[in-house]
């Protein structure tokens, strides 16, 4: 890879992104990932470093949810000028405000059709925020607005070990319509399979 005179590979920058993004040049990146503050009203506190030191940040906007998209508008802008014509962008919001932030990505991508995919994040040890009194249904996942900056992007499919099979499901199938028998089979079943057919019974 050749040396880039914006940016040292493996540095991560902490500073104020929107200076540092306009020194890229324009189409220069494959990729861009974005976990920027989510307009969830609160302030953070992150322990940094060898030296435990307490850093925090405010996500409080003065001013609501225009405020906080106009901010995060200025810095698409820039995202969009330095993502290649193939590349994609995954923006992880919350549904505190991915609503507002999908009209906007869609004004500075120049249209609907760059989004591709909304992929929700479910937290597997969901820490819900439902207690005695709530009136409401635990919060337990986040969002990453997917887009594309053209037609042709670069996409690599990716493939996982199917579940470990964990039980055996003895069933009987008939298909008079292909005119076969009854038959029997007997395999393995998922879990997401057993659960699903846990209260469901077959007509064949
Ligand atoms: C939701 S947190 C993401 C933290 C990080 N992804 C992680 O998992 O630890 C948002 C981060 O954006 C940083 N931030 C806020 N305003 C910024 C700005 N103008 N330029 C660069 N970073 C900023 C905050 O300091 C905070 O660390």
């Amino acid at each position: 890879m050749n040396p880039v005179s914006y940016l040292e590979a493996g540095v991560i920058y902490c500073d104020e992104n929107l200076q540092r993004l306009a020194q890229f040049p324009a189409e220069c990146v494959d990729l861009i990932y974005l976990d920027p503050p989510f307009f969830t009203n609160r302030t953070y506190e992150v322990i940094w470093g060898d030296e435990a030191e307490i850093r925090s940040f405010e996500d409080r906007w003065e001013g609501g949810i225009e405020v906080y998209v106009d901010w995060m508008r200025e810095r698409m802008i820039e995202l969009h000028r330095i993502l290649k014509p193939n590349g994609s962008l995954y923006l992880h919001c919350d549904p505190t405000a991915s609503h507002y932030l999908k009209v906007m990505v869609d004004g500075v991508f120049g249209s609907r059709k760059r989004f591709v995919n909304e992929i929700t994040w479910k937290r597997s040890s969901a820490h819900s925020d439902v207690k005695q009194g709530s009136k409401h249904f635990g919060r337990v996942s986040d969002t990453l607005l997917f887009y594309s900056k053209g037609d042709d992007r670069t996409w690599n499919q990716l493939y996982t070990e199917y579940d470990p099979p964990t039980s055996t499901v003895t069933t009987a199938v008939s298909s008079q319509r292909q005119g076969v028998d009854t038959a029997s089979t007997t395999f393995k079943a998922p879990a997401a399979l057993r659960k699903a057919t846990r209260s469901m019974s077959f007509l064949a």
